[in-house]
């Protein structure tokens, strides 16, 4: 556990999706040891549980749902305030990428199983909790995980970089709508973490660090899921108090810079 001069999320209540592993258990996990209490969603319920009793049970609890069916979001959603009373930060970051392959040879079925996810699950949540937000009268922040593929076609399959595109659309949107209700809605980006989405062992894992090391701009460090959760902690937190419909790159310069 870290110390730090002052809890950034001290007495709030978030939901992150997509808590069992990568991001959104290390956010879960940061979030707590700012100040918060965290309601971990995710399809993953030994995960879930495990990062919970992980945590402490006294400020995380699992609640499987899968974010692509409204009536399990607007009960997740539900079981957030009737355990808590309100709902302050939602981290919508549940996500999913399909295997690559050539536009040619694009599967339908896959890629609406990919937007159903990325986008549709990420709509739900956003609908859900802010009409909580709205109703409890919270200036809620709500943080969407996008992808250097929200900005730039290339790094991604097809289906998931029009999800992450979408996804930044929506961001956008929300953010007009609910900014009269005092909720901002950001978006954070980030360039390839060895998770779940892309790695099954430390031989997979060390693959894709070694691909980020050869084509990353900024040169020296890893990117880990905890530097995406640290960008989610600022987004979610007070000080970012005035910023609304960003997408903050956590990608040391990759989807700005075309390499000479
Ligand atoms: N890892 C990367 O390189 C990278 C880069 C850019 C963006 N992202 C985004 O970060 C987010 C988190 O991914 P991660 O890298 O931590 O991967 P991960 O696979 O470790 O975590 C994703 C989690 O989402 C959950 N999930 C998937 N479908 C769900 C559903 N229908 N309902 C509920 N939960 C569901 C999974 O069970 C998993 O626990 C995703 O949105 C991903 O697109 C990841």
């Amino acid at each position: 556990m870290g110390i730090y001069i002052y809890n950034r999320l001290e007495g709030k209540i978030a939901i992150v999706t997509g808590g069992a592993s990568g991001i959104g258990a290390e956010a879960a996990r940061l979030f707590t040891e700012h100040g918060a209490k965290v309601v971990i969603v995710d399809l993953q319920e030994e995960l879930g549980q495990n990062v919970a009793v992980s945590i402490g049970l006294d400020k995380a609890v699992f609640y499987r749902c899968d974010v692509t069916n409204e009536t399990e979001v607007e009960n997740a959603v539900k079981f957030t305030v009737e355990k808590h009373g309100t709902l302050d930060v939602l981290f919508s970051n549940a996500g999913v990428m399909e295997q690559p392959c050539s536009i040619l040879d694009l599967d339908l079925e896959q890629f609406d199983r990919t937007v159903a996810v990325n986008v549709r699950g990420a709509a739900a949540f956003i609908k859900h909790a802010a009409r909580a937000m709205v109703e409890k009268g919270t200036r809620g922040s709500i943080v969407c995980t996008t992808s250097v593929a929200a900005e730039i076609g290339g790094p991604g399959p097809h289906a998931y970089t029009a999800s992450k595109h979408a996804l930044l659309g929506l961001v956008r949107s929300a953010c007009g709508g609910l900014g009269k209700h005092g909720i901002r809605v950001n978006g954070v980006a980030p360039y390839a973490v060895a998770t779940g989405i892309n790695s099954r062992d430390e031989e997979t894992v060390r693959m894709v660090e070694g691909y980020c090391a050869s084509t990353g701009i900024l040169k020296g460090v890893v990117l880990k899921a905890r530097h995406v959760a640290q960008a989610a902690l600022f987004l979610a937190s007070d000080d970012s108090v005035y910023v609304s419909g960003q997408n903050l790159a956590v990608d040391g310069g990759y989807s700005v810079v075309k390499p000479m």
